[in-house]
């Protein structure tokens, strides 16, 4: 397919694009985009129940060689100034396809997890550090990481574990494609300043200072705490509202516009719609794809706020679902 040029009357706001991204990403135009926010498929942990999902590779070594040429498409469509948000957990390794699920069953564990869990090389019950091997192959592949936040659930999932402690964070990575002159707005997303009796959160001239420069482990509830919309109900694996309005409200300038190429329920359309930019999603499950509209278009009540047809900024209209 030929590279896509830009459109240069941006009317609508937002398209969900039904397809695999590893398709739908080299049809996109080079530099066009300001910011990318996306939590892509964990490695063997969920089935999305759709095929050529990516997620259920063989190997961890497969999974990380093709998050990191999903993410070299991204490194080309995203402007030079953009950044890229990449939210990724992790995972422990097992000895055996068993582990989730029973694999004599043939029944789905709730929850939609994969029920064959993936083999490695690993000793059984090691921690993974997938989120780290999948960073270190994207800076080695050209991507400048300038942060690695960690999302640190305040309402983690409770785990039955008695030889280990609760898993209870995520890590997002915060990548540029340079070193200088990204878009970065440190002054809407400070925090309040707390005053200890060690530190006092004065500044160098001794006034006091009632926020901070945000640090890099974010508090945050999981989705499961948000209003749950149609889509949300049947969408397992959702990130918050509130880590995509900070990771939009730093890393994306005003009436930008952002891309999610593992849309899901669309909570990054969602989030980005609400700020005024300009939302693209990817999302290869065609009913999530259909019902994340709903979500983009509710407003706080769940009340739908208005329905376009995105007629995309800088990408092909000819993008349908029977396109890919
Ligand atoms: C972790 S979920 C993303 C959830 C999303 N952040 C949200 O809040 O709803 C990953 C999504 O990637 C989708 N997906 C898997 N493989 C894909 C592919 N090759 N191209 C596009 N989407 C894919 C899955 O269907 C799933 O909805």
């Amino acid at each position: 397919m030929s590279e896509v040029k830009c459109n240069d009357q941006i009317k609508n706001e937002y398209r969900i694009i039904n397809g695999d991204c590893r398709i739908i990403l080299p049809t996109l135009e080079s530099n066009s985009v300001d910011c990318v926010v996306t939590s892509p498929p964990y490695w063997g942990l969920r089935d999305y129940n759709v095929d050529g999902q990516i997620g259920l590779e063989d190997t961890m070594e497969t999974y990380i060689k093709t998050l990191t040429a999903v993410s070299s498409e991204i490194y080309r469509v995203l402007k030079p100034e953009g950044t890229y948000w990449l939210n990724l957990g992790d995972k422990y390794a097992t000895s055996c396809l068993s582990g989730q699920g029973d694999p004599t069953s043939g029944k789905k564990p709730k929850g939609a997890f994969v029920p064959f869990p993936r083999k490695t090389d690993l000793p059984n019950k090691c921690l993974m550090m997938l989120p780290e091997r999948v960073a270190i192959s994207l800076i080695s592949s050209g991507w400048i990481l300038r942060n690695k936040i960690i999302w640190a659930k305040t309402n983690p999932m409770p785990s039955s574990a008695i030889d280990r402690f609760t898993s209870s964070h995520e890590m997002i990575y915060f990548f540029t494609k340079k070193a200088k002159g990204y878009y970065f707005n440190q002054e809407a997303v400070k925090e309040p300043a707390v005053t200890t009796k060690k530190r006092s959160p004065a500044g160098a001239k001794g006034k006091i200072k009632l926020t901070r420069n945000r640090w890099d482990v974010w508090n945050l509830a999981t989705a499961g705490s948000e209003r749950v919309d149609v889509v949300d109900a049947i969408h397992y694996a959702k990130f918050p509202q509130s880590l995509v309005r900070l990771c939009l409200l730093a890393g994306c300038p005003e009436n930008g516009i952002v891309l999610d190429p593992f849309s899901g329920s669309g909570t990054t359309g969602k989030v980005a719609i609400e700020l005024g930019c300009k939302y693209v999603g990817i999302e290869l499950n065609p009913v999530y794809a259909v019902l994340s509209e709903t979500k983009i278009e509710s407003n706080e009540e769940g009340v739908s706020m208005r329905y376009q047809s995105f007629d995309p900024t800088c990408m092909s209209v000819s993008h349908k679902v029977e396109d890919v």
